[in-house]
């Protein structure tokens, strides 16, 4: 059923049908659609616009249908334009004259706006649930691997030591973010466009806080022809999207180096690796690689809506529809990777041991080395000398600081003592650092103890 042969004397050209057709990709919110005309058809009967009866027999034709599709009784079909018209056709074949009356007061427009922002809020929630379950894994991650020793890096050379839990660490302070990110859009973009009509709201004596209500929005939205034309919540959501994304691309990147033959401070685990067809010994990080290659075309879909969006005149413009498989897929990638990564770090091993060799063998000691001449009275830039010194000393002889002996230390400066073993033990290094944010283990189980009550709220 079309919404719209009145005044048309030809049929549509069926190329013209397959291109302006949304069918195809809309479907996908039948729930939120069906949920919207629900709440519509309850507010014009309040109002008196809509008799009892003919809401009744709406709201049951409606349920049915919705039923049928998610049973599988009923099947969405490509003759129809989009999901609004396919609803409406089936209703009315259904119920008979009542489905007619379904559309009164309303436009495709504020239609189509609604089942979109439910859509999002839907899945917004489902991504924040996702995001909450990596940052759950994460600090377990973070717990059992407060003394896992290993370099920190600048420039991808050992720069100084840190635990595993401080690095890992980092990106639960990043996917916190993201979570916080997704709770301010879903705040922002919560009030209702039903009722806007087309783009100047309608004549009829619609109760638009009552519907917003009943679809548990904070309120309406306040211009009309903003309503129908608003997409901005979507391009904060691929905008929020880009960024876990993005970090979660990072780790992945981290993860496939660490996994190398030359690191291997990690294996994953065989059922998140894949294998080559022609090398028996390959074992490959493919899922980390992918998750790292998606990033593309959710980074795509924020670039694409900001331009669709960048030349509409108010209000309502067909270019509009163009937001809807972008956003789908973009939403749907970044689940699908979050889902992947949760799984593969919790059943990745990571070999302490090698961690801690690493974090030895690189120097990761010489700031410290430093700081204890500094503490002995040695102005800081002497010190680094000095230390720099010492490295070179250790180059040559292919040994670490902590492997010199006293009186190599002493030859090179005086101020040496027993004390320096200590002094630039990996323990002693990280354990030091104990101001909020740093390694040192008190310094981390402070933060973890905010952590935890945050993520109970
Ligand atoms: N499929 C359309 C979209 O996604 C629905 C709104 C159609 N409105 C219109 N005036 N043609 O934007």
């Amino acid at each position: 059923m079309k919404l719209w042969g009145g005044r048309f004397t030809k049929e549509t050209n069926q190329l013209v049908h397959n291109f302006n057709a949304s069918i195809s990709f809309d479907q996908k919110f039948y729930h939120q659609d069906i949920e919207g005309s629900i709440a519509h058809v309850k507010m014009l009967a309040k109002q008196g616009i809509l008799k009892e009866a003919d809401k009744d027999k709406i709201v049951k034709g409606l349920m049915e249908i919705r039923q049928d599709l998610e049973r599988g009784d009923l099947v969405i079909t490509a003759e129809h334009e989009d999901i609004h018209s396919f609803v409406e056709a089936v209703l009315t074949e259904r119920i008979g004259e009542a489905g007619k009356r379904l559309h009164t007061g309303r436009s495709r427009n504020d239609q189509v706006a609604l089942d979109m922002k439910l859509y999002t809020r839907d899945e917004i929630d489902e991504l924040s649930s996702l995001v909450k379950g990596l940052l759950k894994e994460l600090l377990k991650l973070m717990e059992e691997n407060l003394d896992t020793y290993m370099p920190g890096f600048t420039h991808l050379q050992k720069a100084q030591p840190i635990t595993l839990a401080h690095h890992v660490g980092a990106y639960y302070e990043m996917f916190d973010r993201d979570c916080s990110r997704l709770f301010d859009i879903k705040k922002r973009m919560n009030y209702c466009p039903l009722g806007s009509g087309a783009l100047a709201g309608t004549t009829y004596p619609l109760d638009r806080e009552y519907s917003a209500g009943l679809l548990g929005f904070d309120g309406p939205t306040l211009n009309s022809m903003d309503s129908v034309a608003d997409r901005d919540y979507l391009i904060e959501l691929l905008s929020a999207l880009s960024t876990i994304a993005m970090h979660l691309s990072r780790f992945c990147e981290e993860i496939i180096i660490w996994n190398t033959n030359e690191y291997r401070f990690v294996e994953i685990d065989d059922s998140y690796s894949t294998g080559s067809s022609i090398m028996p010994q390959k074992k490959n990080p493919d899922i980390a690689e992918l998750i790292r290659g998606k990033t593309g075309r959710v980074y795509g879909a924020l670039v694409s809506l900001l331009t669709t969006m960048k030349g509409i005149p108010l209000a309502y413009n067909k270019d509009m529809q163009e937001d809807k498989e972008l956003t789908f897929d973009a939403i749907d990638t970044v689940k699908g990777c979050l889902a992947l990564f949760t799984g593969m770090i919790s059943t990745m091993t990571f070999r302490k041991d090698v961690m801690e060799a690493s974090a030895k063998n690189g120097f990761t000691n010489a700031t410290d080395a430093a700081d204890y001449l500094v503490n002995h009275g040695v102005a800081f830039r002497d010190a680094h000398g000095i230390v720099g010194q010492l490295v070179l000393f250790c180059i040559g002889k292919g040994i670490a600081l902590d492997d010199m002996s006293l009186e190599e230390f002493q030859a090179i400066s005086p101020v040496f003592k027993e004390d320096i073993y200590e002094a630039i033990s990996l323990k002693t290094c990280v354990e030091k650092r104990m101001t909020i944010g740093a390694p040192g283990q008190e310094a981390m189980r402070r933060v973890i103890e905010i952590y935890k009550r945050k993520l109970v709220e």
